[in-house]
């Protein structure tokens, strides 16, 4: 008998049993099926909104599905994985269709790791397309970070709450025309973002060219409630993201993107931190091509898929 359970703690026997079986699909797909971060919150819990959903069959797990619903803007999110000795009878159908009832009636993105077919089939199975695939790529802190070189007339500042919003949404739309999910952020987006309680206007730098905003590097800090510096719900070590950087298609190719991503780099460093990741769309080379001469290596690809509901 298959039982499906929906809890947003798990007990800690079936916390062991999840990561056995993540153990054995890390072994039989040759890649992780979940995200660090969610590993990290099964592991030492501190994510209070999320639900956990178990496929469990006589008391062994042969299923688990993780459902974030706490980003404001894009919508809820999930990673799923099925046992591997209990693949190919429609329990990640089921995984998926659980998930889409319990995210309500907005659109649910499943994300996947190592672009694996199967992932993709069952994708297409449960009427979800695929939106993109992204880069993760890091880098230490630790080792050498250059220094940020601005070109003259260049003036740099971090973001003023209440002042920069309007500007910085119409730069960050012109800096990524070609890249729609990140360009059409409105302002009414940006202002949930501020809301989060990562959100540090000290690690958010702008570029400016006389009155003219030309640039930016949004930082993130994750595992550490920004500003404050303290533990907040996450028990694990922080780590730094390059969140956005954005450069005005007018200053391009003057060598502003990589100064601002390193006065970000610094800045993150200056907070303690060991290491930074951060996404890239893969179609996006030029940021690719930044990012390598900056030291980060490609970590892992994730593909985000998507229902129409
Ligand atoms: C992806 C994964 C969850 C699929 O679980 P599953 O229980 O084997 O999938 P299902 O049996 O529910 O498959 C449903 C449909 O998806 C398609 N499908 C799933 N796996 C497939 C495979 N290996 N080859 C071809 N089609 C596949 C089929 O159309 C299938 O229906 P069918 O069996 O009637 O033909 C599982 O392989 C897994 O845990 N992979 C690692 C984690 C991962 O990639 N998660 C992201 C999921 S988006």
């Amino acid at each position: 008998m298959i039982g499906l359970h929906s809890s947003e703690r798990l007990t800690d026997e079936r916390v062991a049993a999840v990561l056995a079986m993540v153990a054995l699909a890390t072994e039989e797909d040759g890649v992780a099926p979940l995200s660090e971060h969610v590993m990290l919150h099964l592991r030492y819990g501190g994510d209070r909104q999320a639900r956990n959903l178990i496929l469990e069959q006589d008391d062994e797990v042969i299923g688990y599905a993780h459902l974030d619903p706490t980003d404001p803007v894009a919508g809820p999110s999930a990673e799923l994985v099925v046992h591997p000795a209990h693949r190919r009878q429609r329990l990640g159908l089921m995984l998926v269709r659980a998930l889409v009832a319990e995210a309500g009636t907005g659109p649910l993105r499943l994300w996947a790791h190592g672009d694996l077919p199967a992932a993709s089939r069952l994708a297409a199975a449960a009427g979800f397309v695929r939106v993109r695939a992204l880069w993760q790529m890091r880098r230490s802190l630790q080792a050498r970070l250059g220094k940020p070189q601005f070109s003259d007339g260049i003036t740099v500042r971090t973001f003023e709450v209440g002042r920069d919003e309007d500007t910085w949404t119409a730069l960050n739309a012109r800096a990524f025309v070609r890249h729609p999910e990140q360009g059409a952020w409105t302002r009414a987006d940006l202002d949930l973002r501020e809301q989060e309680p990562w959100f540090d206007p000290d690690g958010f730098f702008l570029a400016e060219r006389g009155p003219r905003l030309v640039g930016f590097h949004w930082t993130k800090i994750h595992g550490k409630d920004g500003k404050a510096g303290k533990e907040g719900d996450h028990e694990h070590q922080a780590m730094g993201e390059v969140y956005v950087v954005g450069v005005d298609p007018d200053e391009r190719g003057t060598g502003l993107g990589r100064a601002l991503t390193l006065l970000g780099l610094r800045y993150l460093r200056s907070r303690g931190l060991f290491q930074v990741m951060l996404y890239v769309d893969e179609t996006n080379t030029a940021a690719i091509g930044l990012y390598e001469s900056l030291g980060f290596t490609h970590w892992d690809t994730d593909v985000m898929f998507a229902n129409v509901p």
